[in-house]
């Protein structure tokens, strides 16, 4: 290697011989290449050097096959005193070099990266690992070559599929780091599908000028950041825009390209982008309004933390933009650039919609799919393991306008209870529906109160049905504090008597035994329940204090969390019953108006103190006025956490996936009913309430307004 060559040093070049000039002087040479990729191989290896084939794909990169080509080395005595030249595409070249990289503890290696993908990211930086299982890249270390040789000429075998791919992290370069290269990627996708057709071959069709400055752009723009923080404590992180969402969906659908998956994760962060700027100015206008200061607006507005700040280099040369900008950011802070001077200067935060749907418009010229066909609920344990967690908070890279990266954390938590909703509620066709609803719904709340009485045979049969699903059931009775529905319309519950009017009488069944004020006991079915170690029980705020009590001690007993609930049902405008009068003070009080917020920082300080993990509180509103105020109210207390007395305790359930935070956050949950039901609920679920409840259908709702679990869950 000429010595004046600089480590990592990225080389484009088309000349075939270049590779032989760059190995070192008189050293022996293994190449671990693509076996997809001989042809252009034998042009560029000397024919003295050792060559083995590896299938490309991500299942190379697996334990297994590292101990396959370490047997092989040791058998050929390979050494330190070899080159080794890694020649294929990302997989291959992530491969190489964590072969590289600890193979008696470190060979010289350089990179011949051979697809798109690889020439403009994967090869570049230094980053080498494997697989574990299916968490990606979880195994690795950061050691970089003494060069990359990247020759565009070999893409000219590279399949369509594959070519897309490599623009995905071409775009993603622009969209994090340079508005003018992004517009560049948008002129040549532009110009290609103007050619004859849009069927693959354009994209091959591209002049080699515009090929090698797409590569340069991209080289630029990374080695740029690369050279700034090669360990990737600072500006370094913003490379992973969309791979928080796609590498968790690469995860979870292994069988999709990792470029592709990029394009998911992709759009998922710009759509996250602009709803969070959604979110801030409304808190800015909340606050502004309000005349408050900055620094309760951050507080309160945000659930999340942007903790750096902004980088451009869209009017700057790269360097320049790498120097200044990014340095500065990681210096800065996030919260100091939100509150010294964003906000006060009405800047753009967060990706505005055009530029959303800019960035959504040029993956989809390029042949890349945008719309996740799954919901987005089942990446979300994925990206729970993603390596770049830390602690409570996963952050996340958005962007604050094409060209800029912004720095974001949210609490783990929000994402758990974002993953783990809508749970199904079930009534009156409990038994019937359970089986299937168990296994579709990640909770199940079971409404003791209106199922029929079982028969001890009954109760045996639906306790099998229950077994080793029990951690995710839900109980709740309402007992005496069942709200009077005088607003619930019955036509559309008609087929099931969930609600009624009347409290619930001894007769009507086993399980609405009603607890009055002399009979503080809880239900012998309800006890029953409890005791199969369920995962959470509903205390009625408004029961007999006896009887929660006694409630909350079973609960506890059997390894139950314990939701403290507080209904606000009889508020709709239609005259409270009578037999709201005969179902308790409590009742008629809570019957009759929505809660200010001062009566909720009440409920939620007698939930609390009385040793509650949760609050719930269910109100029928008049107004989506009314609803916002309830709805910023929850935001707020889960957001900042609640004031505990120190009396609440953190448990886990059994099988341990659902954990309460100590310092007290997402911990309420405000159900809204009523016509404001599903908007409400879907802000619910964005938010990270801890509970979104949700009908099996419309028709069979437990509450009124109740959407069904489809409209919550598409
Ligand atoms: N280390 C990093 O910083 C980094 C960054 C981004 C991606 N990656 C990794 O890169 C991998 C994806 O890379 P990839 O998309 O290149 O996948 P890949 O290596 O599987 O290559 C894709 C396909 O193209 C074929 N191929 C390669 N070169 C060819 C050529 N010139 N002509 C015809 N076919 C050719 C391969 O045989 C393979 O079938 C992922 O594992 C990802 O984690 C790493």
């Amino acid at each position: 290697m000429n010595r004046s060559e600089k480590e990592g040093q990225v080389i484009l070049s088309e000349d075939f011989g270049r590779l032989r000039k760059l190995v070192p002087e008189n050293s022996r040479v293994v190449v671990l290449y693509d076996s997809h990729i001989e042809t252009w191989m034998k042009q560029m290896v000397d024919p003295g050097w050792e060559v083995f084939p590896l299938e490309a794909g991500e299942d190379l990169k697996q334990w297994n096959c590292v101990e396959k080509i370490v047997e092989t080395f040791l058998k050929r005595d390979i050494n330190r005193s070899w080159f080794l030249i890694g020649m294929g595409g990302g997989t291959v070249c992530d491969f190489a070099g964590f072969i590289g990289s600890v193979y008696m503890r470190g060979l010289a290696f350089g990179l011949v990266p051979t697809t798109l993908l690889a020439q403009v990211d994967a090869a570049l930086g230094g980053k080498n690992g494997i697989h574990f299982g299916c968490y990606k890249n979880i195994i690795g270390c950061t050691v970089l070559p003494r060069w990359v040789l990247c020759n565009p000429r070999v893409l000219e075998t590279l399949p369509i599929e594959e070519f897309r791919c490599g623009l995905a992290e071409c775009i993603k370069h622009g969209a994090i780091a340079s508005a003018s290269y992004f517009s560049f990627i948008k002129e040549l996708v532009a110009s290609c599908k103007e050619s004859d057709t849009f069927s693959g071959k354009d994209f091959h069709q591209m002049p080699l000028p515009a090929l090698r400055q797409l590569i340069q752009g991209s080289h630029e723009i990374k080695m740029g950041i690369v050279e700034e923080d090669l360990l990737e404590e600072g500006v370094r992180k913003a490379l992973n825009f969309g791979h928080t969402f796609g590498h968790a969906i690469a995860a979870r659908y292994p069988s999709m390209r990792h470029g592709q998956a990029i394009s998911y994760g992709m759009a998922l962060a710009a759509a996250y982008s602009v709803e969070q700027g959604r979110r801030l100015s409304a808190e800015q206008t909340r606050h502004f309004s309000a005349e408050q200061g900055l620094h309760s607006s951050a507080e309160q507005g945000l659930h999340s933390s942007v903790e750096q700040g902004l980088h451009s280099s869209a009017e700057q040369g790269l360097h320049s933009s790498v120097e200044q900008g990014l340095h500065s950011s990681v210096e800065q802070g996030l919260h100091s650039s939100v509150e010294q001077g964003l906000l006060r200067s009405g800047s753009q935060v967060f990706l505005s919609p055009a530029e959303h749907d800019e960035l959504l418009q040029l993956l989809t010229d390029c042949g890349l799919e945008v719309t996740l066909p799954y919901p987005e609920r089942d990446i979300i344990p994925f990206m729970l393991h993603d390596k770049k967690r830390r602690g409570a908070e996963l952050p996340l890279v958005l962007l604050s306008r094409i060209g800029q990266y912004v720095f974001f954390k949210e609490p783990i938590i929000l994402w758990e209870n974002r993953a783990r909703n809508p749970g199904v509620c079930l009534g009156v066709s409990a038994v019937r529906d359970f089986p299937d609803w168990i296994d579709r719904a990640p909770w199940v709340e079971l409404r003791l109160d209106l199922m029929p009485a079982l028969s001890p045979v009954a109760l045996l049969a639906f306790r099998m049905q229950c077994m080793g699903k029990e951690h995710r059931l839900m109980l709740t009775h309402l007992g005496s504090a069942r709200p009077a529905a005088v607003a619930f319309d019955q036509s559309v519950a008609s087929n099931q008597p969930v609600a009624s009017d009347q409290p619930a009488t001894s007769d009507q069944s086993a399980q609405s035994a009603v607890p009055s004020e002399s009979q503080a006991l809880v239900p012998e079915v309800l006890a029953e329940v409890i005791s199969w170690g369920v995962g959470w029980v509903d205390v009625p705020l408004e029961a007999p204090a006896d009887y929660a009590k006694e409630l909350m001690v079973l609960a506890r007993q059997h390894g139950a969390q314990i939701i403290r609930s507080a209904h606000f049902w009889g508020n709709a405008g239609a005259p409270v019953g009578e037999a709201i009068a005969t179902a308790g003070k409590a009742a008629v009080a809570a019957a009759s108006a929505v809660p200010s917020p001062a009566e909720l920082d009440a409920l939620a300080k007698k939930a609390f103190s009385s040793g509650a993990d949760f609050l719930k509180v269910a109100v029928h509103t008049r107004s989506r006025q009314e609803s916002d105020t309830l709805l910023a109210w929850c935001d707020k207390q889960n957001t900042r956490g609640v004031q505990l007395s120190g009396q609440a305790k953190d448990s886990v359930p059994a099988d341990g996936s659902y954990r309460v935070p100590a310092d007290g956050r997402y911990r309420v949950t405000v159900m809204i009913m009523g016509d404001d039901a599903l908007r409400a609920r879907c802000h619910a679920l964005r938010n990270g309430y801890p509970f979104v409840y949700a009908a099996p259908e419309r028709e069979g709702a437990t509450a009124p307004g109740q959407p069904s679990f489809e409209e919550l869950n598409g």
